[in-house]
């Protein structure tokens, strides 16, 4: 087992780490387009957001611990085959897919926040609320947090079809390296 990134090859605790974030926001995103159309009389309507609530903090903590791993343990060099238009839309793209993360965990904290009571994390700690306004910060919040949830879905799948055209047509190791393989 390998753990740390190398220069030829993604560690395992970051392609744990992306493959563990990828399906939480996908999930999230389902959880919270479902939970939005809840009636008050519905089992759900309750419990959903506070499970949201609750994995959303979870994903705060993993993306903060996420790049922090990067500084510490570097992601590998780009592939020798990769032009330099690749380089620089990868790394842009990455980039782009981090700000979209730490926003919409972001908005999502000021929307759950803006009365003022903090977020119960499953019950086991609690965050407390900074910015509060229960005026317009929930409902400004929440469109930009629906605006965010689309922008990193939609931005996520072109990202995931560039992965499948480099391992499909290029047929190189870029995401063999997801996988933990080596190049
Ligand atoms: C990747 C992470 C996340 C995704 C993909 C996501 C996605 C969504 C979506 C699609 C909605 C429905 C929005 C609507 O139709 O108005 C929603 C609502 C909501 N989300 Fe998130 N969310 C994420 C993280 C978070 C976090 C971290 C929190 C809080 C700590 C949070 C709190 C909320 C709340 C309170 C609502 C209800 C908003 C309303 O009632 O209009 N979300 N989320
Ligand atoms: C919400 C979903 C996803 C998010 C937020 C996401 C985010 C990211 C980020 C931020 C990186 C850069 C990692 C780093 O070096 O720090 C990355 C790398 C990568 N992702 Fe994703 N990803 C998602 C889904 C997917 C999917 C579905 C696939 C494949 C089908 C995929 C394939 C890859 C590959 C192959 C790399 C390595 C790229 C390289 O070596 O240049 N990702 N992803």
């Amino acid at each position: 087992m390998q753990w740390r990134n190398s220069p030829d090859r993604y560690g395992h605790f970051s392609v744990i780490l992306h493959w563990v974030v990828a399906l939480t926001v996908y999930g999230m995103f389902g959880l919270g387009l479902w939970m939005v159309t809840l009636g008050y009389y519905d089992g759900w309507y309750h419990e959903a957001p506070e499970i949201h609530k609750s994995i959303g903090i979870l994903l705060m903590i993993t993306l903060v611990i996420r790049l922090a791993w990067r500084f510490l343990s570097k992601p590998p060099r780009a592939l020798p085959g990769y032009s330099t238009f690749t380089r620089i839309a990868a790394a842009a793209g990455h980039a782009l897919l981090y700000l979209l993360l730490f926003a919409i965990v972001i908005s999502g904290y000021l929307i759950s926040t803006a009365d003022g009571k903090p977020i119960s994390v499953f019950g086991w700690f609690e965050v407390p609320a900074t910015l509060s306004d229960a005026g317009v910060q929930a409902d400004l919040a929440g469109q930009i947090h629906l605006w965010l949830a689309w922008g990193v879905v939609i931005f996520s799948v072109l990202h995931a079809l560039a992965a499948l055209k480099h391992h499909f047509i290029d047929k190189d190791a870029t995401l063999k390296r997801m996988l933990g393989k080596a190049s």
